[in-house]
């Protein structure tokens, strides 16, 4: 019958396709797990006491079901302070008490900074993504802010500067080091002489200076910047640290 009318007025057809569309299209919307959008008490739903619900997590405002893996996240588990929220910045301050548990990176380095966006990247390995959450990192369409791509410009930056000072480094052998609770620490050079220096770019890296260990030849000695260990002579092989 249906049919017939459909058959019998191309006008009825076409509300009908028209009409299947939308639905097709409502059916797969709902079922397309990146269209998910949360809202920060939505999350917050999701922090392991309704048992009913799956824990979520976010970092950078993405959202992932970490239910597998309920025993660290849950209630009591050693994890369970990033369950239902996005606490982006204790996967480096490691403060999960009160305002430690933010999603906002202000003031960091660009290595922590890089640093969270490698546990994003451990989250997408190794649990389902489910969404966005909306806020910092993602405006209410689901479009990255310009948070989030600032956030990865700074952590692509540190990424290069880890690579350039990596590089740097190699230039100059590190000292061999050890250290027992008993004689303390010792650096050493099967080549040369330990010197300390400063590491370069470790200021636009970390916002801190440090200094590492190298060894010199002879003839390198007289170059500027090499401090040599306190108590230790200027020819030795071995210092204690
Ligand atoms: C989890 O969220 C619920 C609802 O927001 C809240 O009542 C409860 O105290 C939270 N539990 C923990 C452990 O934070
Ligand atoms: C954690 O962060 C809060 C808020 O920024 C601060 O008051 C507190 O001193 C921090 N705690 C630690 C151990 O760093």
């Amino acid at each position: 019958m249906a049919v017939k009318i459909l058959a019998a007025s191309p006008f009825l057809g076409i509300t009908a396709l028209v009409a299947l569309i939308a639905l097709f299209l409502g059916f797969s919307f709902k079922f397309m797990p990146r269209q998910r959008l949360f809202s920060v008490e939505e999350l917050a739903l999701h922090n392991g006491t309704d048992e009913s619900l799956p824990i979520l997590l976010g970092i950078l405002g993405s959202v992932f079901d970490v239910s597998k893996g309920k025993s660290h996240y849950g209630i009591g588990g050693g994890y369970s302070h990033f369950a239902g929220r996005d606490a982006s910045r204790a996967f480096v301050s490691g403060n999960f008490t009160g305002d430690g548990l933010t999603d906002s990176l202000r003031g960091l380095s660009s290595t922590e900074v890089k640093s969270i966006v490698e546990w994003r990247d451990f989250y997408y390995r190794s649990y389902k993504y489910v969404g966005k959450l909306v806020g910092r990192y993602y405006e209410n369409q689901g479009n990255p802010t310009k948070y989030l791509k600032g956030v990865e410009a700074k952590a692509a930056r540190g990424a290069q500067l880890l690579e350039k000072q990596k590089i740097e480094e190699a230039k100059q052998p590190s000292c061999n080091s050890r250290w027992s609770q008993d004689e303390g620490g010792e650096v050493w050079c099967d080549v040369g002489f330990p010197r300390l220096v400063q590491r370069p770019l470790e200021i636009a890296l970390t916002g801190k200076m440090s200094k590492r260990c190298a060894c010199f030849r002879e003839d390198q000695l007289d170059q500027s910047g090499l401090e040599v260990y306190e108590g230790c002579d200027d020819l030795a092989k071995k210092c204690r640290v």
